[in-house]
């Protein structure tokens, strides 16, 4: 069966974004592929030097992906730092990686912008410890998102240069992989752009029901539509693709024809957007609470699914290490 790994940074909550335009398909593939995910602590630090509390964002993000369905009995999930092995085959890609090639990664340029002050070589090297969290995987496909296309690339150029240098065919490059082919965009509520923790427009699935009523009722809307079947703007277009994803077809469909004859009262829409929303994340929220109040149960998983992958890792340090010419 084909391998999968993906990682995901302790950075925030999960939101709406995360779940339909990654999450969803993740819990999907797992029973298709063999799949581990795994919580990228140490990729947190190149940006976040010093965490509020690290164990705590672990923690809460590993209860909200287990909340969304996944099943670590079938897809293990493992916390980075707790599988050593990754540091000295990110210690070898790195021996072979280039200054040149890594100043020219666009989210290195980027985050060197965002934080002048801390240009740290672990930002430089991101692309190598995540080709690193890949290749000791000897994963097929990895399913990320469009703006990690270039670490992406990265990983397979470590791959070939790896098994160019040392004159062999060992790593596969890794492709990436977008489950439902079509990338879902989930918008915010302000009227432009998609979701995200940063945008400050998210609805949590962590949000009670009042906090998801405001959200929602506070959207951008416009003064409605003004010809019969019109084209929707872009706040409208959002709060109807919104509906699209946790509401019925009858919901959309009755909405949707409500506004192409112009008899749409927005209140009305986000009532029910709201509605849908918390029945949608009501159960998640309430295994969330659930999850987080048994650490017990939080550990096993992640000892469980560290010596996992630390016996996958381990033997691909072996490997590796004969192939480099260490005993
Ligand atoms: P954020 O943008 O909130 O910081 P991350 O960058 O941590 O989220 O993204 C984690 C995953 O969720 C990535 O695979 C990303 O592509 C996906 N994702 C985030 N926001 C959205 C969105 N609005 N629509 C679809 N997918 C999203
Ligand atoms: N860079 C990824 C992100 O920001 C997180 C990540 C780190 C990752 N290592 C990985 C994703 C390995 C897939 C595979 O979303």
């Amino acid at each position: 069966m084909e391998r999968v790994i993906s990682g995901i940074r302790p950075t925030g909550n999960l939101h709406l974004g995360n779940y339909f335009g990654a999450v969803k398909s993740f819990i999907e593939m797992q029973h298709q592929y063999e799949c581990m995910f795994f919580i990228a602590d140490w990729h947190s630090l190149t940006t976040h030097p010093t965490p509020e509390n690290i164990r705590q964002s672990v923690k809460t993000i590993l209860a909200e992906y287990l909340a969304c369905g996944i099943d670590p009995e079938v897809a293990p999930i493992y916390i980075q730092s707790d599988v050593k092995d990754v540091l000295e085959l990110y210690l070898y890609l790195n021996m072979n990686a280039y200054l040149g090639e890594l100043e020219r990664v666009t989210s290195f340029k980027e985050k060197a912008r965002k934080q002048p002050d801390n240009v740290n070589a672990g930002l430089l090297t991101y692309p190598t410890l995540m080709a690193a969290d890949i290749l000791m995987h000897k994963a097929d496909k990895v399913p990320v998102g469009k703006d990690q296309e270039q670490n992406m690339e990265m990983a397979r150029l470590f791959a070939r240069r790896f098994n160019r240098i040392y004159n062999v065919e060992y790593f596969k490059e890794p492709e990436s992989f977008h489950f439902n082919k079509t990338a879902v965009k989930v918008p915010g509520l302000n009227g432009t752009g998609k979701m995200g923790k940063s945008e400050g427009n998210a609805i949590y699935l962590c949000d009670d029901e009042a906090t998801i009523r405001k959200k929602v009722m506070r959207a951008v809307t416009d003064a409605g539509p003004t010809m019969l079947n019109q084209e929707k703007p872009e706040p409208i277009a959002n709060l109807f693709s919104l509906l699209e994803l946790v509401s019925t077809k009858e919901t959309y469909d009755y909405f949707n024809d409500q506004y192409n004859n112009m008899s749409i009262r927005y209140g009305d829409l986000k009532k029910q957007l709201a509605e849908d929303i918390n029945a949608f994340c009501a159960p998640i929220r309430e295994r969330i609470l659930q999850f987080s109040a048994d650490d017990d149960y939080l550990r096993r998983v992640a000892t469980d699914g560290a010596e996992k992958a630390h016996a996958r890792a381990e033997k691909t340090i072996k490997e590796v290490r004969q192939i480099i010419g260490f005993k």
